[in-house]
């Protein structure tokens, strides 16, 4: 069977995960690449051994030679450094920055046509520097944040109403960042506003345990930061382009005139809710925020300008 090609960069703790969870559904072949060659190839051995007991025909090979990469359909960045406890998602900038600058111009050189998604934190920035050094159509080049801020929203509020996160919708939208901006009003349960089912305080405790939910994770790993949920996340925006799905996910994109200023947000990359299929970014949505979601909006971008301007990109 002729199948899609996606590279994993970064064979670290998503980007295993991941090549798991995607080798497990067919979706395609994967290479998996890492300066550690070894850990990519382990890991890579590792799964495939797997295979006759899962029962999938998916290869996945672990290289350290970006030749290997060549004409992925898609390309996944999770190289770089995770946080470690007391670190925010910002203070991995400049470390990250040269990593995912670096790949950017292998991606460029190897895969020209790809889809790019972009992991590494910080989230928002790392995928405006793909998108600048890639120099890929706006519509290609994602940054996997809003998934998994909302899949986190929804199980907190599973857990606490104890209904089934099947019929949870939950939105999380802004930088992925402690200023993202969980949005209440566009969150039900079977198409009920989640306000039916949780008081204000209820819900407004689920949104800062939301805002906090990676570095809850680091708290408790110490040496890493979260990798199910977010390979989970990427999983799902895979899908959506490959299989053009078109599901509304909230993603980082790139925002200006022409794509269309998000509530005044333009010439940054920033989580917002858009149409995913099989040309990427196929459409922005644009929602009606209350006063006190776009007082929170606008801190949200400006912190993601401020970091921005800081790289001098
Ligand atoms: N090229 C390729 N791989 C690299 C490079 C590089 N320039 N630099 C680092 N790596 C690899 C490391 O060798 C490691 O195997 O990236 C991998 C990162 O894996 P982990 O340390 O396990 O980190 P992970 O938890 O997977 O998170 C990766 O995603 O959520 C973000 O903040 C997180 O930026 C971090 C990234």
């Amino acid at each position: 069977m002729d199948r899609k090609k996606i590279t994993i960069v970064g064979a670290g703790n998503i980007g295993s995960t991941l090549a798991l969870l995607l080798a497990r559904r067919e979706t395609a072949d994967i290479t998996l690449i890492d300066i550690n060659e070894g850990i990519a190839k382990g890991k890579a051995l590792d799964i495939m051994e797997a295979s006759p007991i899962l029962g999938f025909n998916a290869h996945v090979v672990g290289t350290g030679n970006y030749e290997d990469t060549a004409n992925s359909d898609v390309v996944v960045i999770t190289a770089g450094f995770p946080r470690k406890p007391g670190m925010s998602r910002d203070d991995l900038l400049f470390k990250n920055f040269e990593v995912v600058k670096s790949v950017s111009e292998q991606i460029k050189k190897y895969s020209p046509n790809a889809f790019v998604i972009v992991v590494t934190n910080p989230l928002d920035v790392m995928t405006y520097t793909a998108l600048k050094v890639t120099g890929f159509p706006k519509e290609k080049v994602l940054g996997m944040a809003g998934a998994l801020d909302a899949a986190r929203f929804a199980y907190f509020i599973s857990e606490k109403t104890k209904i089934s996160v099947e019929n949870i919708r939950a939105f999380v939208i802004g930088g992925h960042g402690d200023d993202m901006v969980p949005l209440k009003n566009y969150t039900t349960i079977s198409g009920v506003p989640v306000t039916k089912f949780l008081s204000e305080e209820e819900l407004n405790k689920i949104i800062e345990r939301t805002r906090f939910g990676g570095g809850e994770i680091v708290q408790l790993l110490k040496t890493g930061s979260a990798f199910y949920a977010p390979a989970a996340a990427i999983l799902e925006m895979v899908i959506s382009i490959l299989w053009n799905k078109r599901k509304i996910i909230p993603c980082s994109v790139y925002l200006d005139g022409e794509i269309g200023e998000y509530y005044g947000a333009s010439g940054l990359c920033v989580g917002v809710p858009i149409v995913l299929g099989r040309n990427g970014v196929e459409e922005i949505i644009k929602l009606d925020l209350s006063e006190e979601e776009w007082q929170q909006w606008k801190k949200s971008v400006e912190s993601v300008k401020r970091l921005v301007e800081k790289l001098h990109l």
